[in-house]
């Protein structure tokens, strides 16, 4: 097809020339005559359809539009980028850290979950149908039920013990950390915690290995070489002896200092797993033995990181979660040093 404004130009030009009649029927012949140009492409324009038309136009606008684009747009891959990273939250640091120092001390890490059966949660560890730690204000229950009783939101990771001393043999060195949930909402109490649990069954596991493995786990933990550390008498249904455990510390201005001073923090539950409780799962007490612990983890993190309220790790307030998180590119390590 010709350009129409070219053959315009070009019917003009020859018009101009008239000079006499003959060139006047030149000009009819060549351009309007039945062969003639104007007749040829009036033909090829009928035999076009109007969407060939129309996307041969755009082919020629979009190749043109891009060539220009070309030409103007550069990419800087030398400029930052303003985007922002999100922070590991204090708890999942924590649990982190305390994986892997126990894991340097040997232990693996066991699950169970966190909706329990009322006879894992507190039959199988000795706790007495009477005990406190069941009352209906502690404890949530659910719908569901197991044998006949209502199961439980656990209230602490000590159901992890049972469902793992089921399932394996001792010797047994593991730890458990998770969610655990009881009826209490206050500035120092949530009702979604953490807490991670620890169990060791063997052949003659006592109470000095509790406490130098704890002792190991606080120095690292706050990465202090002095502690002091004592050993309150207490009583838990599912160990025999049973104690709680208090880090030293002092307050220098608004800082706590762990580890040296004269308060006490009560930082821990422990002791021998009871004979009840080993034979609940088929262990011989006569032949094995052991000890458990049980931390909360939240407390963990507010006394290594000066959080001061409880509350604030559940609020997803994005301005504490990066005052208080962890960059992923950058995490505190403490791995190595239990050499
Ligand atoms: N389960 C106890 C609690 O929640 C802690 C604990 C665990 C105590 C293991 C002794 C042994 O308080």
């Amino acid at each position: 097809m010709k350009d129409f404004r070219e053959l315009e130009t070009e019917i003009k030009k020859a018009s101009d020339k008239f000079t006499n009649i003959e060139s006047i029927n030149e000009f009819r012949i060549k351009f309007l005559g039945k062969k003639g140009i104007i007749s040829l492409e009036m033909k090829e324009l009928a035999s076009l359809s109007g969407d060939e038309i129309i996307a041969s136009k755009t082919e020629e606008l979009n190749s043109e539009e891009l060539e220009k684009k070309l030409n103007s747009e550069t990419l800087d891959i030398t400029l930052s980028t303003s985007k922002s990273y999100g922070t590991i939250h204090p708890i999942s640091q924590v649990i982190e850290e305390v994986i892997t120092i126990f894991g340097d001390l040997d232990f693996f890490v066991a699950e169970g979950p966190e909706v329990e059966t009322d006879y894992n949660n507190f039959t199988a560890l000795n706790t007495s149908e009477h005990h406190p730690a069941r009352q209906m204000h502690d404890t949530f229950y659910v719908e569901t039920e197991t044998d006949g009783m209502p199961n439980v939101l656990r209230t602490h990771t000590s159901p992890v013990q049972i469902r793992s001393m089921l399932k394996q043999k001792p010797p047994i060195r593991l730890i458990a950390p998770g969610k655990t949930f009881r009826c209490d909402n206050d500035q120092t109490h949530s009702p979604m915690f953490h807490q991670v649990e620890g169990l060791v069954i063997d052949q003659e596991s006592n109470m000095s290995h509790l406490k130098g493995c704890l002792e190991i786990f606080l120095k690292t933990f706050f990465e202090t070489d002095k502690l002091n550390m004592r050993f309150r008498p207490s009583h838990f249904p599912f160990t025999e002896p049973s104690a709680e455990v208090d880090i030293g510390y002092t307050k220098k201005g608004n800082q706590l200092i762990i580890g040296e001073g004269e308060d006490w923090l009560e930082i821990l539950g422990c002791g021998m797993v009871h004979p009840n409780v080993l034979e609940n799962v088929n262990i011989n007490s006569n032949e094995y033995q052991g000890y458990a612990f049980g931390m909360g983890i939240e407390r963990l993190a507010m006394l290594k990181y000066g959080i001061s309220d409880l509350r604030t790790f559940f609020d997803s307030d994005l301005r504490w979660n990066k005052h208080y998180g962890f960059s992923p590119l950058n995490i505190p390590s403490i791995i190595g040093d239990l050499s």
